[in-house]
């Protein structure tokens, strides 16, 4: 038996953002291996659909809107949860949003929608649900996700890679809080490389300057065309999590050359090196 399906055979699963690609795809999975979820996205129809295909097929699940970048929603959630079911198994910050434009001209709304979703809906996922899960006494795995581009620099995505890299910083720091106290909760750091979502459809750029358009549409092709297959990677990120692996890949070998170069940059204090895909799709 696959590690995944003894370890999340049952017992309770929130993800955040499960309306829509990775999210919906954990859900799916989570449900399939016989947990109950809880499908929260800011889109209530979409949380909706995703939980219409869990029960479709023979699985539980339950949907719930909730914004995580709003912590009163996130606390609301917690309890919402915890009094209905008394616990949480499995817990995934997914939601996240891609921002495309000139750092200057991105305007402050994006940049604070950005900042909120991406890092404080995964401290709000924290904050809300460990004292809980704490309390229970039971076994977690806790996965948050981050990105390869949490380890590069991308000009014209700024603003994502400043939340990536914060997120990476904020689950490692959180692994070891829960080292240092002994507790049973794994965190896990979930890397996608390119996978075949919504996250750079045209809709999703709604707010972003007129000149990111470009760069958004080259995004979304190159990932329609290249990009994993959503099912196979959530299968990949939940058996690695059930192997209690802090690092979580879908492409390894992408992380690596990545990590690799960051190590390089980092160790010889060189310039930013621009990505060769930057220029191929840069921002006007
Ligand atoms: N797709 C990839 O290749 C890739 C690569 C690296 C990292 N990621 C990360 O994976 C996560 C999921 O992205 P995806 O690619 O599946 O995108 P997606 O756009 O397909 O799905 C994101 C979901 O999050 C929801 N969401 C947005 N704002 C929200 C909010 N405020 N509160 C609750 N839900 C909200 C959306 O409604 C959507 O359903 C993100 O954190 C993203 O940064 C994705």
């Amino acid at each position: 038996m696959a590690r995944d399906a003894a370890v999340f055979k049952d017992g309770v699963a929130v993800i955040t953002g499960a309306g829509s690609g990775i999210g919906a795809g954990l859900a799916r999975r989570a449900g399939a291996l016989g947990m109950t979820v809880i499908v929260t996205d800011v889109n209530a129809a979409s949380a909706a659909q995703t939980v219409a295909a869990i029960t479709a097929a023979g699985g539980k699940a339950e949907a719930e809107r909730v914004d995580v970048s709003i912590p009163e929603e996130m606390d609301r959630l917690a309890e919402l949860v915890f009094a209905r079911h008394g616990e949480v198994r499995l817990l995934i910050n997914n939601a996240g949003i891609e921002t495309v434009g000139n750092t200057w001209e991105v305007p402050t709304a994006r940049w604070e929608a950005t900042l909120n979703i991406n890092i404080h809906g995964v401290i709000h996922g924290v904050r809300a649900f460990v004292p809980r899960i704490i309390a229970s006494g039971k076994e977690a795995w806790i996965g948050n996700l981050s990105s390869v581009g949490a380890f590069g620099q991308m000009p014209g995505q700024t603003a994502y890679t400043v939340t990536k890299h914060a997120v990476q910083a904020f689950s490692e720091c959180l692994y070891l809080e829960m080292e240092l106290k002994s507790l049973p909760i794994h965190v896990s750091s979930i890397v996608p490389g390119m996978m075949r979502t919504n996250i750079f459809n045209a809709e999703a750029g709604a707010g972003e300057p007129a000149s990111a358009s470009g760069h958004r549409r080259a995004m979304f092709e190159m990932m329609r065309e290249h990009g994993m297959d959503i099912d196979e990677g959530c299968r990949l990120f939940l058996e690695q999590m059930a192997d209690g692996q802090f690092w979580v890949h879908s492409h390894p070998d992408m992380s690596e050359e990545i990590i690799a170069g960051r190590i390089r940059f980092l160790q010889d204090q060189i310039p930013p090196i621009m990505p060769d895909l930057a220029r191929q799709i840069a921002v006007d």
